[in-house]
């Protein structure tokens, strides 16, 4: 008789590694996330973590979001939905800059600390300063516990469940469902959307869990993909407005992982430098969901291409006139543009997943990184 598995096999649930693991959870993530959030009947966003009076949101005259590493990315999606939907000024900053730059805040500043171990030295700092200057604090972590969880002034917790990976995919994706709730709540409060609107962006919504799931099946191409950009000595991810927030996401996913060098840039800001670096067959991803934006776009994947660079395209559904213009096009399903980031993210981290997988690193435990940095 022998045993042939470990404890660590058991975990893995069947996967390979934790992080394909933690990929495939984040449907289930964003369902556990989004529970208890919204009544009922779908047109109101229920935070019962976050209470407070509509006249003390009203005081808030601007957000500060600060964070490190992929939480910060979760942190630039946020800036685009509160904005977007509440429509309050909203900074965001890394917490190792924000706390050394004296930051203007005061009691009628909302800071708000994204954290999945809510461990993270930085962040916990940014936090104290915060407070010290008068600012509430609300924390968006996944560790109930953790210390940032305990010294926040509220919490508004991510129900990823533990995430071993030092790559974060579930943990970013859920964050991003967070700032969703929270971006509707406030624009509830505030009333910057009618009624309709808001039960639309509810309905949209509470679709993303399933939409996931679609975006998830994609893995066979993407795997072709990997390999075929693996030998590259250099990567870009483009995008504009919201999709931009995502490229900079996919770039540090794929830096962390498969150490292959990668750089995400605002699409009209390339032909000011970037553009140099494209030579015949430099992969470029191009992030392509926001219809108001998509002339602009595809001009600059023009541009890329007429320097030689071969383009995937990650796209929504349906449009697929864009075949025309680039080499190649992933999909994922069609949602409103706010929604978008935490669907166009999936094929990026599996992008990021089986480039490290086919180069053969360590894809869980990547050179040189931890999952949790609790010195400065
Ligand atoms: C480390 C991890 C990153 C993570 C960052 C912030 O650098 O390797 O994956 O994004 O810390 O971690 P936190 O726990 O604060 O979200």
């Amino acid at each position: 008789f022998r045993v042939d598995w470990n404890v660590e096999q058991t975990e893995k649930d069947g996967f390979e590694h934790f992080m394909l693991k933690e990929i495939y959870e984040q449907p289930n993530a964003f369902r556990n996330t989004l529970l208890n959030r919204i009544d009922e009947d779908g047109k109101q966003i229920v935070l019962k973590d976050f209470p407070l009076r509509p006249e003390q949101i009203n005081r808030f005259e601007k957000i500060f979001i600060v964070a490190c590493g992929t939480a910060y990315h979760a942190g630039l999606i946020g800036k685009n939905v509160i904005e977007e939907l509440a429509r309050i000024p909203v900074e965001v900053d890394v917490a190792s800059e924000f706390r050394y730059r004296r930051p203007i805040i005061s009691e009628k500043t909302l800071v708000i600390v994204v954290s999945q171990s809510g461990e993270t030295a930085d962040t916990l700092a940014a936090l104290r300063e915060s407070q010290r200057l008068g600012a509430k604090v609300l924390a968006i972590t996944n560790v109930q516990g953790s210390s940032i969880a305990r010294e926040a002034d509220y919490v508004l917790a991510t129900f990823a469940g533990p995430e071993i990976a030092v790559a974060s995919t579930k943990a970013y994706t859920s964050q991003v469902i967070v700032f969703y709730l929270l971006g509707l709540y406030l624009a509830q409060v505030k009333e910057t959307l009618a009624e309709t609107e808001r039960e639309c962006l509810i309905a949209n919504l509470r679709q993303l869990p399933e939409q996931a799931e679609k975006a998830l099946q994609h893995a066979d191409d993407i795997r072709v993909y990997a390999e075929s950009i693996k030998n590259h000595a250099s990567l870009f991810f483009i995008g504009r407005g919201i999709d931009y927030a995502v490229a900079l996401e996919g770039s540090l996913k794929l830096k962390e992982i498969s150490y292959l060098h990668s750089e995400a840039y605002a699409a009209g800001e390339l032909k000011h430098g970037t553009l140099a670096l494209i030579e015949e067959g430099t992969p470029v991803i191009a992030l392509v969901t926001q219809k108001e934006l998509e002339e602009k776009m595809v001009s600059n994947i023009t541009e890329v291409k007429a320097r030689g660079g071969n383009v995937l395209a990650i796209t929504l559904e349906g449009n697929v006139e864009l075949h025309r213009n680039v080499d190649e096009v992933c999909f994922v399903p069609a949602t409103l543009p706010v929604f978008t980031p935490i669907l166009t993210v999936i094929p990026l981290q599996l992008i990021s997943y089986y480039t490290s997988l086919a180069l053969g690193n360590d894809v869980d435990k990547p050179r040189n990184l931890a999952k949790s940095v609790t010195v400065e």
